[in-house]
């Protein structure tokens, strides 16, 4: 485990970014690890495709956390199909980690998989209302 690694974990852990309830969020999700319970919502603030504004809460591991704010950090501002091609690699990249186990693994996939569910639950809704993105 690098120096880098711990030491950007750590900051997004103690200083989160993006950590907020969105009142007048268009999509909120919140899923959690069966595994060990923790918990994360995101919400989303889109404006014509485009990601305005994020936030997430939550609950968890600092692996989560950490993964948590800096995937809103790099998803604000994105389309929305730029933001659903995130993966856990690219967070992994950003983190400075270069190889994880399957039980961490699954502290990054928890917010990648929640963004992709409220993206996801936004675009159905835009559908049926006939609003399109
Ligand atoms: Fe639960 Fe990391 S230990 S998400």
């Amino acid at each position: 485990m690098s120096y880098f690694f711990i030491e950007n974990i750590m900051d997004h852990y103690k200083n989160p970014r993006n950590m907020k309830e969105i009142k007048d969020a268009n999509s909120v999700f919140g899923d959690s690890n069966p595994t060990c319970g923790d918990t994360v919502k995101i919400f989303l603030k889109v404006n014509e495709g485009k990601i305005d504004d994020i936030g997430f809460q939550g609950h968890g591991c600092a692996l989560s956390m950490a993964s948590s704010s800096l995937l809103t950090e790099m998803a604000k501002g994105s389309e929305l199909q730029e933001a659903l091609k995130i993966t856990e690699n690219d967070l992994m990249k950003e983190l400075g980690i270069t190889e994880l186990g399957p039980n961490r693994i699954k502290c990054i996939a928890l917010p990648v998989k929640t963004l992709k569910m409220a993206i996801i639950q936004y675009l159905s809704k835009a559908n049926h209302a006939g609003g399109g993105t």
